[in-house]
């Protein structure tokens, strides 16, 4: 059997084809603007939101000399919890981004995205739809891991912006794919992930549109599997727009 073949069985398998739909009820109640971080816990210890100005990113014009700009940004607070900037992985000549929220432990120590359990996962459901390393770029909302593994507040958002709109302009992705609910509140004016998920979207980033897909985060499947039905139904959706191209 081949890769491809053995990862869609996998995801099948693990989607939870016989789980009924849970109504998004749940989350439309939740008067949130922005979404938790999939991995973090309760921000009641959370420190101050990041008060510093923002990057000027207008002499950077190729993805080395960005990197080299995020290494060398004093993000404030917004680092205290990082061990260093958490910058992307994959081919930047893919035609797809996948932006994610923020590194956690794994990241952090690797200096990349998505590199544990819930990078695991985001490759399989990729897989799954056929799509290998080579056929992705991923990279995330926020750059640092978050102080202790807090969620990422609108203020943290925003001293990142710069990073991510210039990350894109300079991969001129085909398709962004917005994992979670924080990068697409980022990316897009929507709120809740349970009723936007799926929902093709138009991304303006300096005068050019990105076509977008919402998609539920892999670490919110690992807590709500029986979502993955609906989750699959939004890959499908992503491998129909690929093949399209
Ligand atoms: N979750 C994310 O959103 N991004 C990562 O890089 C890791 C976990």
């Amino acid at each position: 059997m081949d890769a491809a073949l053995r990862s869609l069985l996998d995801w099948y398998a693990e989607m939870g084809v016989d789980v009924p739909k849970v109504p998004d009820a749940r989350a439309a109640r939740k008067k949130r603007t922005v979404t938790p971080a999939a991995t973090a816990p309760a921000a009641d210890k959370a420190p101050e939101p990041s008060q510093k100005p923002a990057a000027d990113l207008s002499k950077v014009k190729t993805l080395d000399a960005l990197q080299a700009a995020m290494n060398n940004f004093d993000a404030g607070a917004l680092t205290d919890g990082a061990r260093q900037a958490v910058f992307a992985r994959g081919n930047p000549d893919a035609k797809l981004m996948v932006i994610g929220e923020a590194p956690g432990r794994e990241e952090d120590i690797q200096g990349k995205p998505f590199v544990g359990p819930t990078g695991q996962l985001l490759d399989r459901m990729l897989g799954a739809i056929g799509l290998g390393e080579e056929d992705y770029y991923v990279t995330n909302v926020i750059n640092w891991r978050m102080p202790q593994n807090r969620n990422p507040k609108p203020d943290d958002i925003e001293l990142c912006r710069p990073f991510i709109e210039k990350h894109i302009a300079l991969v001129q992705p085909k398709i962004l794919l917005l994992v979670g609910g924080i990068s697409m509140t980022a990316l897009t004016d929507l709120t809740g992930i349970m009723k936007n998920h799926g929902q093709w979207q138009d991304v303006k980033i300096t005068d050019q549109s990105y076509r977008a897909l919402p998609l539920y985060h892999p670490a919110f499947l690992l807590r709500r599997p029986e979502l993955k039905k609906e989750a699959w139904r939004d890959l499908l959706s992503l491998r129909e727009a690929l093949l399209s191209l």
